[in-house]
């Protein structure tokens, strides 16, 4: 498949010399879905901002759809919808207006079969004439969704689509872009949220301060994420680890008073229960157990210091 998105040494230098995105290459693939993960302030809603035209790079290439974003700003902005990170509507206009209104800004004829289409989509066909003050806040995210679609885009940036929003509407946005992808959108999302990128994305960015620290399939991101550790705690030290647990790959603490076992939370078998009467049939006992999972933040602190340790 064709890039829809190609970015190349993408730098940003912000006006007061704070550099958000130092070297950036990016490339994806017409009809993925793409999540962007990454702490705040990592430069995820610069790097889309810069590809949108809402701000300048200093350095580097955007094509969309093969048009350079500076060059042939026209058509490489008509093949962009951008849902923004903040909701900024129109509190006093109605739904189908303000999808309208977006529509002309582009410069592309009323289309009411096309508004209806999309309105019916995000389920707000029923609330077309409410006004945005109206809805709930799920509801104006569609809206938002809505205003970004209403110029038929091939390439679709949403911004946190599910920040601060509830598990039920979080599911209900999931759908909607699997949707979107079925329509033949490609998308870009930013998240912080390992649950969403591994329900929906086909790959998936680790973004930290400014740097893309890699971009991988999901299904391989997620092998490497889902290590989690079991301690064992024992109610007397021991010295070594009895042969009898050898095949576990136990680690001993230092004071000898735990052993961690690391598995895979996806397996269908984590072997823990196995491992818990085999500790108990080699005659130690249990004081408790403790399991760890590396959660996101810390795999980019990981990342991020790993980084810094090939840089020296
Ligand atoms: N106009 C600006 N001038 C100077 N610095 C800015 C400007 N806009 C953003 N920054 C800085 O650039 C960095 C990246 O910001 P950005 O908004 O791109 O992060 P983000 O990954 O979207 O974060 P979040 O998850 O909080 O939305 C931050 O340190 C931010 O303070
Ligand atoms: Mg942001």
């Amino acid at each position: 498949m064709s890039a829809i998105l190609e970015i190349e040494s993408l730098r940003k230098v912000y006006a007061d010399g704070f550099e958000a995105l130092k070297d950036v290459n990016l490339e994806i693939k017409t009809g993925e879905i793409v999540a962007l993960l990454g702490p705040n302030g990592a430069g995820k809603t610069t790097l889309i901002s810069t590809v949108c035209g809402i701000t300048q790079a200093s350095a580097g290439h955007v094509r969309v759809g093969g048009y350079d974003i500076l060059r042939d700003f026209r058509q490489a902005r008509s093949m962009i919808g951008l849902v923004p990170q903040e909701i900024n509507l129109e509190p006093f206009e109605k739904v189908i207006s303000t999808v309208q209104f977006s529509r002309g800004l582009f410069g592309k004829p009323r289309d009411d079969a096309k508004t209806e289409q999309i309105l019916r989509q995000l389920s707000l066909w029923d609330k077309r004439d409410s006004q945005v003050r109206e809805l709930s806040g799920g509801m104006k995210r569609r809206v938002l969704i809505a205003k970004a679609l209403s110029h038929e885009p091939k390439l679709l940036f949403l911004d946190e689509p599910t920040a601060g929003v509830d598990v039920e509407l979080r599911k209900d946005m999931w759908e909607i872009v699997a949707g979107l992808k079925a329509a033949g959108v490609t998308i870009v999302l930013t998240t912080h949220y390992i649950e969403e990128a591994e329900a929906i994305a086909d790959r998936v960015g680790v973004i930290a301060k400014g740097e893309m620290l890699l971009i991988e399939e999901k299904a391989r991101l997620m092998d490497r994420m889902g290590q989690k550790q079991l301690e064992v705690q024992l109610s007397a030290p021991i010295t070594e680890i009895p042969a009898a647990l050898e095949t576990y790959a136990l680690s001993l603490s230092e004071d000898g008073c735990a052993l961690t076992y690391s598995y895979d939370t996806r397996r269908e078998r984590t072997g823990i229960t196995k491992l818990l009467s085999d500790v108990s049939a080699a005659g130690l006992v249990l004081r408790d157990v403790v399991t760890r999972q590396s959660s996101l933040e810390d795999i980019f602190v990981g990342l991020v210091h790993a980084g810094e340790e090939d840089a020296t």
